[in-house]
């Protein structure tokens, strides 16, 4: 007989009668004629429970069993006289497959998630971080659904890149030099480096979605990126993923309508495919998820430029602990001021001043701004980013000039707007912030498997 998944027999309506379950003892009681455990397998929340009588030949291991310990449970799905559950397992033989040992660290029912990073591979286990990851792959699979929907191509853009593509420098290098050569000489020789020059792990995989878009139509990357930018926040990692939709003849606006098109389609999806999952964040992370769904679900969000976003900080009574000034980029606490607070919405902004964004933005005809483009979002800020690209090869060229960007480097890119140039726009959603924001989870850490942060690579 196969194993049947937990979720699979919690769903049931009629009972197939003899069944196999395997999974791990959440806990154990024992009474005069029975020791009744909770079982759960990863499949969904909930645990089931079994009921082993004290005849089993292996009852006296049986009632020794511990916290964690992985069994087979063979028996009956029968109708539970308990509360709050359908079904139990009436047990005809368990198998320990291994018991274990008494120092695991989760006997408690709750852990703080501080503790918890310290055993991120043990934290799965428990019932908010089941939940968790769960759902990350529920959205992995809405992203994929939600593109193959609209008739987009999925582009896997390459991670290690020879091109810085946002031109902030805050890149993790690659390389196969020899570390004690390299002491030797007193200098790093990238000639004679693998690749033959300099080679980095990717920060965005938009430039190689540029020259697919412009083949392909419309095209997405949803991967890893990287980024040594040593901000020790809640919401930046160094490894992260990214979703970066880029799409031929496409303005700046219709580039808003995809994102909020997609931010709504993907909160529907995690509310209709992971409802017991959240459940739990509603209920134990932040009871004020539901007020935020139905703002995410059912109003537009707002759409104003950076210079009236200044316009409203300046005149705000609110103290930060960054000034506003035009001209310099938004803080964290700016950008939750402008939508937890002032719009208590999803808010756009656009054209932000050319000096503070990269290279490839197109140009706006005042010659100061950029056809940029940020979503902010309550609790989190940024969840957005994103612009229609400049497609003008002589503006593009005049650009690249002015920020002294090596022009060679970038021959490849330059000949997209050589053979048949098109307007066309995208963005890039932290995979990870969206997570943090539909879970009601404050911490970047807690969203990702294994966190990368500065001076934290233990798993
Ligand atoms: O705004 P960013 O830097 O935009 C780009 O990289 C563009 N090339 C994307 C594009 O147009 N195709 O990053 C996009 C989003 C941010 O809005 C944020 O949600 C997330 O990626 N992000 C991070 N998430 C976690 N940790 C970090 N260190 C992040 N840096 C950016
Ligand atoms: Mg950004």
């Amino acid at each position: 007989m196969k194993r049947t998944k937990i979720n699979i027999l919690l769903a049931l309506e009629k009972t197939p009668g003899e069944i196999i379950i395997k999974g791990w003892v959440r806990t154990r009681r024992n009474s005069k004629e029975f020791c009744f455990m909770e079982i759960n397998d990863g499949s969904c929340l909930k645990n089931i429970q079994i009921i082993a009588n004290k005849d089993l030949e292996n009852y006296s291991d049986i009632e020794t069993i511990t916290t964690g310990t992985s069994i087979a449970v063979e028996g009956r799905l029968v109708e539970s006289p308990g509360k709050g559950q359908k079904w139990e397992i009436q047990v005809s033989k368990i198998e320990i497959i291994n018991m274990a040992q008494d120092s695991y660290p989760l006997q408690k029912k709750r852990h703080s998630d501080e503790f918890l990073r310290t055993i991120a591979h043990l934290r799965p286990r428990t019932n908010k971080y089941g939940a968790v990851f769960r759902l990350r792959s529920e959205m992995a699979f809405a992203i994929h659904k939600f593109y193959k929907e609209k008739g987009f191509r999925y582009l896997t853009a390459p991670l290690i890149t020879g091109s810085d593509a946002e031109g902030a420098g805050e890149m993790f290098r690659v390389t196969g030099l020899d570390p004690e050569k390299v002491k030797k000489q007193g200098k790093m020789d990238f000639k004679e480096d693998f690749f033959g020059q300099e080679s980095n792990l990717t920060v965005s995989g938009q430039l190689s979605g540029e020259m697919f878009a412009l083949a392909l139509g419309d095209v997405y990357t949803f991967g890893p990126t990287f980024r040594a930018e040593n901000s020790n926040t809640s919401r930046h990692a160094a490894e992260f993923w990214m979703l970066e939709p880029e799409m031929a003849f496409c303005d700046l606006k219709e580039n808003m309508d995809h994102g909020e098109e997609l931010v709504k389609y993907l909160t529907q999806h995690a509310i209709n495919e992971c409802h017991e999952d959240m459940n739990l964040f509603t209920s134990f992370v932040d009871k004020s998820l539901p007020k935020l769904f139905d703002i995410l679900l059912n109003t537009e969000f707002g759409r104003i430029s950076y210079t009236q976003a200044i316009e409203i900080l300046l005149k705000s009574k609110q103290k930060f602990e960054f000034p506003v000034e035009y001209g310099t980029d938004l803080q964290s606490e700016h950008e939750r001021f402008l939508a937890e607070i002032y719009f208590k919405k999803p808010v756009f902004l656009t054209d932000y001043p050319k000096e503070i964004k990269p290279f490839y933005m197109r140009m706006n005809d005042d010659e100061k701004t950029v056809a940029a483009v940020d979503l902010l979002v309550p609790r989190i800020g940024e969840l957005i980013g994103g612009s229609q690209r400049e497609e003008r090869l002589s503006v593009l060229e005049k650009r690249m000039e002015e920020m002294n960007l090596p022009m060679e480097d970038y021959w490849w890119y330059l000949d997209s707007r050589k053979f048949g140039s098109a307007p066309h726009s995208g963005f890039g959603l932290g995979f990870e912030r969206f997570l943090m924001m539909i879970t009601g989870i404050n911490n970047i850490r807690d969203v990702i498997p294994f966190p990368r942060t500065p001076g934290s690579i233990d798993f």
